[in-house]
This record gives C-alpha cells, structure tokens and sequence, in this order.
C-alpha cells in the first residue's frame, strides 16, 4: 500500500467541521498526526470537545488533539452560535465519552511535528480561523516553511461572504492572521464559500441518504440542525452548505475539484464595511505574482460521492 500523506488539521470544530474530520478520518490514503484546537465557530476548548466526539463516532484511528489560540489576535471572539448552535454541534448533547484532549499546546505541536517533517512531508489542512498557524510563521518560520501546502476553507472565493458582502466567517474572525498567512510565501489553496454553495448544497435526498446509512451519517446530519433550521428559513427548503466537507474534499479528493486557478489574493484589515474581505486579483492589476490557488467550485456529482464514500453512506 501506498504510503499514506500526513496531514495536520487545524479546526474550529463546529459541525461541518465535524463531517469533514469524520471524512478525513476515514480516507485510507491519509494519516493524520494530530489535530489542533482554534477560537472561530467555538472556543477552541470547546472545539476540542467536539473534535474528540467526532473522532469517537467516526470509529478509525485516534489521533491526538491539542488546543491552541483561544482568542484572535486582536478583533474580539464573536463565534457562529447562530449557524452551529452554542456548543457548535447543535446543542444536542454530543460530548466524548472516553477521550480527553492531550497535554501540549496546539501551535507548539504543530512547529514539532514540521520541525521533526521532511520539506513537504506534512500538509496542513484548516478549517477555521487561521490564528494558530498565524502565530505558528511569526515564532517559527523556518518550520512553518517545511509545510507541503496548507489547504484552508477560508475567502469567499469568487462569490459573496457569508458574514458581509465580502467576508467568509474564517476569514473575518481574524483577518490580521489571515493577512501573515496569505503573506507568508508557502503554497495555499483556498476553498471559497461559493464552493459549498448551489449545487453543491446537501439536499433533501443526499441528507436522508446520510441518515439512512447509520449512526455516523445521521449525526453528522443532525449535529447540523441549527444550521439545518437557518437554511429552512433563508432558502424555504432543508439542506446544508457543508464548507469545510467541500475544503477537505479539495483537498484529499482534487479529482472533485471544478474550478481552481491561482490569484494574488490580499486580505483586507482595514476597519470598515470591507474588512475581512480577499481580494482575488483575478485580472492582475496588481501585477504582483500569484500567492494562493483559489478553489471557487466542485463538481457537485464527485464532491457528494465523496462524502458518502467515506462517511459509509
Ligand atoms: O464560513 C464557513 C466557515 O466558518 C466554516 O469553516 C465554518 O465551520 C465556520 O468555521
Ligand atoms: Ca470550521
């Protein structure tokens, strides 16, 4: 068998994250070393919790979580009660039964295992803010440039945000540590909002698919009820735009990947109606050279397989 790719993953742990780790989880072709804890959706202790239930129900493997930055680097922890519920899973009582967040810090983890990596052995994929990895290039460079790529749900990609007319939560929660990450000159990829959204949404059909294929499909369906309820009342329909399934399924399972090309892409920290806003130069006005491969849509058909691939659905 091939060797496996080794990844990192660093997670605001809210309930799409939760499908997305359940998928990576269960993908053979892939190790993950550990997973790390950040403020965005929840407190990252609490997305710890929830990491360690995801890993629980997904029934693999078990790799270890640690917590890391528990506040943005300057802007003020506002989170996405409103999307995932207060505890970020649904408020239905999803707590770990068995295992415990490991001692360590999650940034401090994470510059060991690089430190300890091969150039390019290791890939970090993220799912929320971008604040541990942030602070990661400002302590450690030389470590944090033996990454292979990091792979982020993060922008609005070509389209609309999702928190503003410009911004995507992950971004927007802390755009100053999005503006080192962007900045820093290690290969991006960028799954933008609009890579969930339209055909790629859940609906009806795939989400009864998932309930019908067992406990896992069906928690992962019901851990996103809050956002379930939101959507009812916005679209007048059930279904669920799953970002971080859609980042993760650009990332271990490109042959899903539609649209992707690669931009000069600049965060936007000023303090007004844009910030949090990336601005993809997609016409090069800027003239200044590529520094993130925006991923801006999925094949609708392949994405969907590859949930219910490994999700066992
Ligand atoms: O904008 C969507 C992103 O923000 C997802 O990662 C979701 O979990 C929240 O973190
Ligand atoms: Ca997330």
């Amino acid at each position: 068998m091939e060797e496996r790719k080794k990844l990192i993953i660093d997670t605001d742990c809210g309930s799409d994250d939760a499908m997305a780790i359940a998928m990576a989880l269960r993908d053979p072709r892939y190790e993950i070393l550990c997973f790390t804890t950040v403020t965005g959706n929840v407190d990252a202790r609490q997305a710890a919790q929830n990491t360690l239930f995801t890993i629980e129900a997904a029934g693999t493997y078990e790799p270890p979580v640690y917590i890391g930055c528990e506040t943005p680097l300057l802007v003020p922890f506002v989170g996405a009660a409103e999307t995932h519920g207060d505890d970020g899973m649904g408020d239905i009582g999803l707590v770990p039964k068995r295992l415990k967040v490991a001692e360590g810090n999650g940034v401090l983890k994470m510059v060991e295992l690089l430190r300890d990596s091969e150039q390019g052995e290791i890939d970090i994929i993220t799912l929320g803010t971008l604040t541990n990895i942030a602070v990661a290039m400002r302590l450690f460079p030389d470590e944090m440039r033996k990454v292979g790529r990091i792979v982020m749900m993060g922008t609005a990609g070509l389209g609309t945000g999702n928190v503003s007319p410009v911004a995507e939560f992950n971004i927007w929660q802390d755009a100053e540590a999005a503006k080192i990450v962007f900045e820093f000159g290690v290969p991006l990829m960028a799954v933008g909002w609009d890579a969930c959204i339209d055909e790629a949404m859940l609906e009806r059909k795939d989400l009864d698919r998932l309930i019908q294929s067992g406990p896992l499909g069906k928690v992962m369906v019901d851990c996103n009820r809050v956002l379930m309820e939101m959507n009812y009342d916005r679209f007048g329909r059930d279904c669920l735009d799953m970002a971080d399934p859609a980042a993760m399924a650009a990332a271990l399972y490109p042959e899903c990947i539609d649209d992707c090309d690669d931009y000069y892409c600049e965060v936007d920290t000023s303090k007004g109606p844009s910030y949090g806003g990336v601005l993809v130069d997609r016409y090069h006005f800027s003239g200044k050279p590529a520094n993130c491969a925006v991923c801006s849509k999925l094949k609708p058909e392949l994405f969907k397989e590859y949930i219910f691939r490994t999700l066992g659905a």
